[in-house]
């Protein structure tokens, strides 16, 4: 790491290819709020704000504002020199009973931010689905029932005759991993296999919605470039004893969707349980030929065994001597390189990183400003290792930082802040942070 105070310099990006992009990502419920508005539908989300589940008994109510303040934060990535922008669009906002009718002024509002991005000339790359549930197919089993992948596919369908005309980058999912090992993996005991059942029903039918929306956009957008985003972490035991608990979650963690929709199987540790929700044809329904692989990575991810309990593991500690973002999530880029070198080769596919940044408690100080050499010295770091890795031979062809605003951290709420602009919530202020100048610098350099 570099010295935390006066950090100015940039990281070596001589191995990456001219035509690099550099990005920044969001997400629909992240940033949006709005959640009431122009006909949208309560998600998933929503739902687990209004039970209270939510740090600080945050909600997404608000959020960044985003809805009403998207020019502005055009404005922000213009600043920055983005070549791209990574976007999410709210399927309960489009589409309020999850398929049907759809809602023409939430469709509109996404024409609105797609020209605004366009005019800025940024590229926009639009994530078919960041997590936003609509509560009301939740209802009828979300992604646990079989009829998902078909409802999932035909909002896809009209996401992409509504942009296709200006859009090219589709991502079907973010992290279909962490949505499923979260929502029906983790927690739970060891006799109960209605409830591991659950999880793998939805792994299985979030890998069919996968492929029935590549093909569906495929059909619509001519000259589209589609990928998945998967969060690949490579997973360290946190003790000697751990290893095949590492190993199990490496198969559901990392494996569980590129390996069947990039290489037509299912990883050998979880084929078995796997194989009653599977019907014949599948694995050629999940496997469709996709343009790229969409990789977020915050740090590896320490594992331990939990006997008795419904996986056998959970995440655990990290080895001792490994220093840690603000958050507790571990810092360690060669791992980052390991990580992209592995995907790069296993999965022979051009490699995006979709997500990397750091959590913490920013604050501004007496002068207004926030000073945060921490996430300046991350990135610093983070971004080496890609150069290392292609350097190394893996074909990377962008990078995008998480995130362009502090935002809605999911159960951790306004708590944690990734933003490279700091979001005062209560006047929705938004101030550039040390790191903003430090990357827009850096992608000018790139540039030169
Ligand atoms: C990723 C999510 C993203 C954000 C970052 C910090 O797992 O995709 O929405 O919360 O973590």
């Amino acid at each position: 790491m570099l010295p935390r105070d006066g950090v100015t310099q940039l990281p070596p990006i001589a191995a990456l290819r001219r035509d690099f992009i550099w990005g920044v990502s969001t997400s629909s419920f992240q940033i949006e709020g709005a959640t009431r508005e122009d006909g949208r539908s309560p998600s998933v989300w929503d739902t687990r704000g209004q039970k209270g589940l939510i740090a600080n008994h945050d909600t997404g109510d608000v959020a960044c504002d985003h809805y009403h303040r998207y020019r502005e934060d055009i404005a922000l990535m213009q600043r920055l020199g983005l070549q791209a922008y990574r976007f999410s669009v709210a399927w309960p906002r489009v589409l309020p009973q999850g398929r049907g009718l759809p809602n023409e002024l939430g469709l509109a509002f996404y024409d609105r931010l797609i020209d605004g991005i366009l005019a800025a000339g940024i590229e926009p790359w639009l994530c078919l689905y960041h997590w936003d549930l609509p509560q009301v197919l939740d209802d009828l089993g979300g992604w646990t029932n079989r009829d998902c992948a078909g409802w999932f596919a035909d909002y896809a369908a009209l996401v992409a005759d509504r942009y296709g005309d200006r859009v090219k980058r589709f991502a079907t999912f973010n992290e279909p991993s962490i949505f499923t090992l979260f929502g029906y993996g983790f927690g739970g005991d060891a006799g109960d296999t209605a409830g591991l059942d659950l999880l793998h029903r939805a792994i299985h039918h979030v890998n069919l919605g996968h492929g029935a929306a590549v093909d569906a956009v495929r059909e619509r957008v001519p000259g589209s470039s589609i990928g998945c985003i998967h969060n690949y972490q490579l997973c360290r035991p946190s003790t000697p004893g751990d290893a095949q608990a590492a190993e199990l979650c490496d198969a559901y963690w990392n494996r569980a969707f590129p390996d069947p929709q990039c290489l037509g199987s299912y990883p050998s540790l979880i084929q078995a349980a796997m194989e009653p929700h599977m019907q014949a044809g599948d694995l050629a329904r999940i496997q469709r030929p996709v343009d790229w692989i969409g990789v977020n990575h915050y740090g590896p991810t320490f594992v331990k065994t939990v006997p008795g309990s419904r996986l056998g593991f959970a995440t655990g500690d990290r080895w001792p001597d490994i220093p840690a973002t603000p958050i507790g999530w571990p810092i360690v880029p060669e791992a980052f390189r390991d990580t992209l070198l592995t995907v790069a080769k296993r999965y022979g596919l051009p490699v995006y990183v979709l997500e990397n940044g750091l959590g913490g408690h920013d604050k501004l100080d007496q002068s207004g400003a926030v000073i945060d050499n921490e996430r300046i010295a991350y990135l610093h770091d983070y971004i080496g290792a890609v150069n290392d890795a292609a350097g190394a031979g893996a074909d990377i062809r962008g990078y995008f930082v998480w995130s362009l605003l502090d935002n809605f951290e999911w159960d951790s709420g306004y708590g944690v802040r990734f933003g490279l602009t700091y979001v005062d919530y209560p006047t929705q202020k938004r101030i550039p942070k040390a790191s903003f100048h430090w990357y827009r610098d850096l992608i000018k350099a790139a540039g030169t």
